[in-house]
């Protein structure tokens, strides 16, 4: 399972990359309205600077004459980026065109386990189902990665679920579990993944016997 980052913000980006985790990231509207100073351009080919593999990048246009050429123009940015696009008759239209292209596509805002068929099939390389907003609604989120991974599996659709909208730890293990080959985590979540506070307290035990150990080495050495 490959995790990618959910997050425009390049001090994050920067952090995961050094840990050796990170195999992409996944940026949005919301995400990009935090940062200051900076276009979104400009940060999201410093985010493909940062990560080796792909970076995506969303269209805001609503007609498919400006989110074909949007899609086109985020693309040029750089090769890393995937043109996210959410799903809807004009999305899936626009994402057809472009995966002719040989432009990649992550299919976003993937509620149901047809909105994940729909969008493999009209050529999306990742689609993303939003387990977090699911369960925000009472709907079982993780439900729509377990089908949608079984239904690409099932008839060898080359397209890749990438589970987003995660919120927590828990969230990370059911998507592995149900077979995502990827999953795009807050960083915030991303610390807590690493984090157990047995660890802690092993780490603080094995620090404090091994003060033990060397100075009843040295005293040793000292009176033999
Ligand atoms: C990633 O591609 C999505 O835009 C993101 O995971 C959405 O997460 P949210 O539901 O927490 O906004």
């Amino acid at each position: 399972m490959r995790l990618f980052l959910d997050t425009a913000n390049i001090d994050e980006v920067r952090e995961a990359a050094r840990m050796g985790i990170l195999s992409g990231v996944t940026t949005n509207p919301t995400l990009m309205a935090k940062e200051k100073g900076i276009s979104y351009r400009e940060r999201v080919v410093e985010i493909c600077e940062a990560v080796n593999g792909p970076v995506s990048a969303e269209c805001i246009s609503r007609d498919l004459r400006e989110l074909v050429a949007e899609g086109r123009e985020l693309a040029a940015w750089h090769a890393n980026v995937v043109v996210k696009i959410p799903i809807d008759e004009t999305g899936l239209e626009a994402t057809s065109i472009l995966s002719r292209e040989g432009i990649k596509i992550n299919t976003t805002l993937v509620f149901s386990a047809n909105q994940a068929l729909l969008a493999a099939t009209a050529g999306a390389t990742f689609v993303s189902p939003f387990v977090g907003r699911l369960d925000d609604a009472g709907q079982d989120g993780m439900e729509v990665v377990r089908e949608s991974v079984e239904i690409f599996d099932r008839y060898h659709l080359p397209a890749q679920v990438l589970a987003a909208s995660l919120r927590h730890p828990r969230h990370i293990v059911e998507a592995a579990q149900a077979g995502a080959p990827i999953a795009t985590i807050p960083y915030a979540v991303l610390k807590l993944m690493l984090k157990h506070p047995l660890t802690d307290v092993g780490i603080e035990r094995f620090l404090a016997d091994a003060r033990t150990y060397v100075r009843e080495s040295a005293r040793q050495r000292a009176n033999p």
